[in-house]
């Protein structure tokens, strides 16, 4: 299935996207308004996962104690970590130090203009070399982080998780065909920052408020109303599935319960005797009295939080007179009567297993 479905129809969007920003974007965040690359750079790490209002203290603090990037190149990696301190992702801080003193070093103390030179200093991918291109030199150049994957998944109706490469690739490719053409400096400042209001103010996760957007009459998501479908979720991981055979010795209307070991799956519980495939059930049958084959019940599936478990139950009837299995009885063994499974701490779907044998007795 094709990630772009309908290439967009919408030629309008950098034009619309630009005047909704310059009347309804956000204009006074404390990094924006200047041209300084460094402090534009230091916003857009501190902006990597971090929400804005977490952000502000810690880089009004930065700036105040490192004002320029040779300040910051120069200073102790214990300084700069422990004004990091509280942020986390602490890798963003390393190279943050790393990125200062490349700049200086390799740059002369002035960070490049171009996408690609910013993007091979530490810590910088390709979307936040584009913001800061964008933002300090007003490159054309696009950004893609997790909001505007966001918001172009919504408008545009592109299927699939977008963290995975396929889906990535093509919503790169996508948001370069958005990009303004012919636009003034300040005019790819208001786009950029109008991807990035959108997404953190009227596209958001939860409760988007498309009754206010630019886009609503077009969005894919908002016309077909599968906001909450767009973008798609990360898949589910395959879960490993492990397979148990289960026996349930039946006498009358007792079966043989067994204590499971304190630790591992259903510890301390009690359950069916296990084994690990058929001709050892079989033998275990044998083994606790049975002489008469074992039967094959309806198999199930219990999925656990890192596996599926596949029960195959297997039935034999004892048909001992009552009380002559009090011998099987041990620490580890119970005989139970169906009707008082309630006393004992059964697994769930062992539980549903003895009830169904409850509705089949004679
Ligand atoms: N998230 C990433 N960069 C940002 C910026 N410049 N302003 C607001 N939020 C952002």
């Amino acid at each position: 299935m094709s990630v772009l479905p309908t290439i967009p129809a919408l030629t309008d969007f950098s034009v619309r996207l630009i005047a909704w920003q310059r009347q309804h974007g956000r204009h006074d965040l404390p990094w924006q308004n200047t041209r300084d690359a460094y402090r534009i750079w230091l916003s857009e790490i501190m902006l990597q996962q971090t929400q804005v209002s977490t952000v502000i203290p810690y880089y009004t603090r930065f700036l105040a104690r490192f004002p320029d990037v040779a300040s910051l190149a120069a200073a102790p990696a214990d300084d700069v970590m422990a004004l990091w301190a509280g942020l986390g992702y602490y890798s963003r801080a390393r190279n943050l130090h790393r990125c200062a003193q490349g700049v200086v070093e390799q740059h002369g103390g002035v960070f490049p203009a171009s996408v690609e030179a910013l993007a091979e200093l530490p810590g910088i991918g390709r979307s936040t070399a584009a913001a800061i291109a964008s933002f300090a030199f007003g490159a054309r150049a696009t950004i893609l982080d997790g909001n505007v994957k966001r918001v172009l998944a919504r408008v545009f109706g592109v299927e699939g998780f977008p963290g995975e490469k396929r889906v990535e690739n093509a919503m790169w490719v996508l948001a370069e065909s958005l990009l303004p053409s012919n636009a003034t400096n300040e005019a790819v400042v208001a786009y950029t920052q109008g991807l990035m209001d959108l997404g953190a103010t009227l596209c958001v996760r939860g409760r988007p408020d498309c009754a206010r957007c630019p886009f609503a009459a077009d969005c894919v998501a908002n016309v077909t109303g599968r906001q909450r479908e767009l973008p798609a979720a990360r898949p589910k991981k395959a879960v490993p599935t492990r397979r148990t055979w289960m026996l349930v010795l039946r006498d009358g209307n007792s079966v043989m319960l067994e204590k499971r070991p304190p630790s591992g799956i259903w510890g301390g519980l009690w359950s069916l005797p296990e084994a690990a495939d058929e001709a050892a059930l079989a033998q275990r049958a044998r083994a606790l009295g049975a002489s008469a084959a074992v039967s094959p019940l309806a198999p199930l599936t219990h999925t656990f939080t890192h596996f599926r478990l596949d029960i195959e139950p297997r039935i034999v009837e004892l048909n001992r007179v009552a009380g002559a299995h009090a011998a099987l009885a041990d620490g580890e063994t119970a005989w139970v009567a169906l009707s008082d499974i309630d006393a004992y701490g059964v697994p769930a779907p062992v539980r549903k297993l003895l009830d169904g044998l409850q509705g089949s007795l004679l």
